[in-house]
């Protein structure tokens, strides 16, 4: 009773209940509450990364559409104010500087502007378009191996293999060959934060594998995605063949371990919610492909896999939501925060298949708007659609609740799906 009026500390204790602990496993199960919490009493939020760097975490949807899109804000990691974790320990891609971390996702205009450009005349919507029945295949495939058993980890048998066999096939690596990328980015997901050794390792492999792709292709240039990057010209202008090897990359990079977890994280919203996955069955058995392409983005909206892997540095002292970021702060779009705010969305937290008033943040916002969107989509409505079609009485085994999340920060997604399902489909 003894309050005196207006003293910050009380009111504010009375009033708003304690800040959620981030970071932890129950943070990782489901983040959902944490960003609740943030989006209404600290929306533009300091905290301290796992990694010991501090950086503010910005989680309404107006101050992340405007962040995303803000020049100020540079991709670049060399304009981080922490020059004691600039030695490759804070987990920030691309502050590892190896050859390969030159690419779109690390750099700002002039130099992005002209990659975007070379990139996008190899990277075409009728390249993708033209994709479409490989995808299929592929899809097929990874579901023929199996159906058989009545029983599977939908994470490794399928989420995992499609998307970096179906990049392999774009790029142009030899069938042969893809199962070394396949297993080299086993070890950078497995090991994303961990043990540096093997992910090294696998980096290295890698990037001497495409060297050597792009030298053989230039001497026989085919119609495959890397002779395209190798092709591609902008007022006399190449690609290096250090730019095209971290270009190719970055398209395995970005478009990999989303993939997987669009599909990982989309199937397990979608049996969690049986009435709206027995709507999008009914759409389907009937022909009607509209609330497959509306409900995959809504299923990146309610549960994408993008995290934090978002991350901005200010090159200059800015306000973003009121709050003033000092040059060189760390700015993570939370784009997952962003994408539940009520204040843009109606119903937030209801999964709704068919919802249309839905420009989610899932793929950004602003010039570096994820350019394999249309890679994406095709890939994520192939796996959910043969999935519920092939095998209707899908389900999982075991409870939802025993799941284990990464818990990675950059992406979010499952370790494992393990489900189950009338064997032979
Ligand atoms: C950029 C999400 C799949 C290639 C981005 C960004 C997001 C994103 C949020 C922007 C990051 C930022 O602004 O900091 C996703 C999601 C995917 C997906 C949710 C799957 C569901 C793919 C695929 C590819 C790809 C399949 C390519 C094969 C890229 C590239 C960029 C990018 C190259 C950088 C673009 C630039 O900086 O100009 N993606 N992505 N992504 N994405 Fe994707």
């Amino acid at each position: 009773a003894a309050v005196p009026a207006g003293c910050p500390a009380h009111t504010s204790s009375a009033a708003v209940p304690p800040a959620p602990e981030l970071f932890t496993w129950e943070f990782a199960t489901d983040p959902y509450p944490a960003y609740a919490w943030l989006r209404e009493h600290s929306p533009v939020h300091r905290t301290t990364l796992p990694s010991g760097v501090e950086a503010w975490l910005v989680t309404r949807y107006a101050d992340a559409r405007q962040a995303l899109a803000d020049s100020r804000l540079s991709k670049n990691p060399a304009h981080h104010a922490e020059p004691a974790h600039a030695k490759g320990k804070t987990g920030i891609p691309g502050e590892r500087k190896a050859e390969l971390m030159t690419h779109l996702l690390n750099i700002d205009p002039p130099d992005h502007t002209r990659l975007r450009r070379l990139v996008s005349k190899a990277f075409t919507p009728r390249r993708i378009a033209q994709f479409a029945p490989r995808v299929q295949e592929l899809t097929d495939r990874l579901i023929d191996g199996f159906v058989e058993k009545g029983e599977a980890d939908l994470i490794h048998e399928f989420a995992f293999p499609l998307p970096i066999y179906a990049i392999c096939d774009l790029l142009g690596v030899p069938r042969e060959d893809q199962d070394d990328f396949r297993d080299w980015a086993g070890m950078m997901i497995r090991h994303g934060g961990g043990p540096r050794g093997g992910v090294a390792r696998s980096v290295k492999k890698m990037r001497a594998y495409l060297l050597e792709l792009i030298h053989r292709k230039r001497e026989d240039l085919g119609d495959d995605l890397i002779s395209g990057l190798i092709r591609a010209s902008d007022h006399g202008e190449h690609l290096t063949e250090n730019e095209a090897a971290a270009m190719a990359f970055i398209l395995l990079f970005a478009g990999f371990e989303t993939t997987v977890n669009l599909i990982g994280n989309g199937v397990h919203t979608l049996l969690n919610h049986p009435a709206e996955r027995e709507r999008l069955q009914r759409a389907l058995a009937a022909g009607d492909s509209e609330l497959l392409a509306t409900g995959v983005e809504e299923l990146l909206r309610y549960d994408g896999p993008v995290e934090l892997a978002t991350w901005r540095f200010a090159t200059e002292p800015l306000t973003i939501g009121g709050q003033r970021v000092a040059e060189g702060d760390p700015v993570l779009v939370v784009l997952a925060a962003a994408d539940r705010d009520p204040e843009r969305f109606a119903g937030p937290d209801t999964l709704d298949l068919s919802r249309s008033d839905n420009q989610h943040l899932g793929y950004g916002h602003g010039i570096h708007y994820c350019l394999g969107a249309p890679l994406a989509r095709l890939e994520g409505q192939a796996a959910l659609a043969t999935l519920l079609t092939r095998l209707p009485d899908l389900r999982l085994a075991g409870e939802s609740g025993d799941l284990r999340w990464r818990g990675g920060l950059i992406m979010r997604g499952l370790r494992t799906l393990p489900v189950e399902f009338t064997p032979g489909a």
